[in-house]
């Protein structure tokens, strides 16, 4: 499938959370099994790339796609985590979001020291949520060559902020102008 055949697979909900934001759906493309084999069919390919020893994922919506990725390159999985929710002595960091304030925690011993993370996630808004991970990431020891992900919103600026800290950014469509 083309990116574009891609793109019109992800559902727009108009004022979604709040009044005037254009709300990218990805349920409908998971729910397209070529869809969804396609979209982790390209981050399998950048994450290959990038010669990344193991892959990261942000909860929720980051289990779907870097959990499917991992496996199919036969790579460690990363789960990070919301807060609250590992039931061992965790490392967090807290971030803004686009709509508040949030944590992310992860196992520290789920890397080793030096190891190369790929993120994958599925959208790139303010890049807050990637740079909380990236962040995670590298006070666990790894480093974080590169992030895949299936939407970025230029317009929010998540690319460069990512960027800005060393960290390459792959993203397979973007939506613009609204
Ligand atoms: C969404 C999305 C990204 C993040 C992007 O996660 O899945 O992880 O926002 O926004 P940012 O670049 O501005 O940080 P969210 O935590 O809202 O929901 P989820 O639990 O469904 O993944
Ligand atoms: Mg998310």
């Amino acid at each position: 499938m083309t990116p574009a055949e891609l793109k019109a697979l992800v559902r727009t909900v108009p004022d979604f959370p709040k009044s005037g934001i254009q709300f990218r759906d990805i349920t409908t493309l998971v729910g397209h099994g070529e869809g969804f084999r396609a979209s982790v069919d390209w981050l399998v390919e950048r994450v290959a790339d990038s010669g990344a020893q193991a892959i990261a994922g942000m909860e929720a919506r980051g289990f779907i796609f870097g959990a499917a990725s991992a496996s199919a390159l036969g790579l460690p999985f990363i789960p990070i985590r919301k807060p609250g929710k590992l039931p061992i002595a965790t490392i967090g960091v807290d971030y803004a979001l686009e709509y508040g304030a949030d944590r992310l925690e992860m196992d520290p011993t789920s890397v080793a020291a030096g190891q190369q993370v790929a993120i994958v996630d599925d959208l790139l808004a303010t890049g807050g949520t990637a740079c909380a991970a990236a962040e995670l990431l590298r006070k666990a020891g790894a480093s974080v060559p590169v992030a895949a992900f299936v939407i970025d919103l230029p317009d929010l600026g998540g690319a460069k902020r990512l960027e800005a800290t060393g960290v390459q950014v792959r993203s397979l469509m973007e939506f613009e102008g609204d």
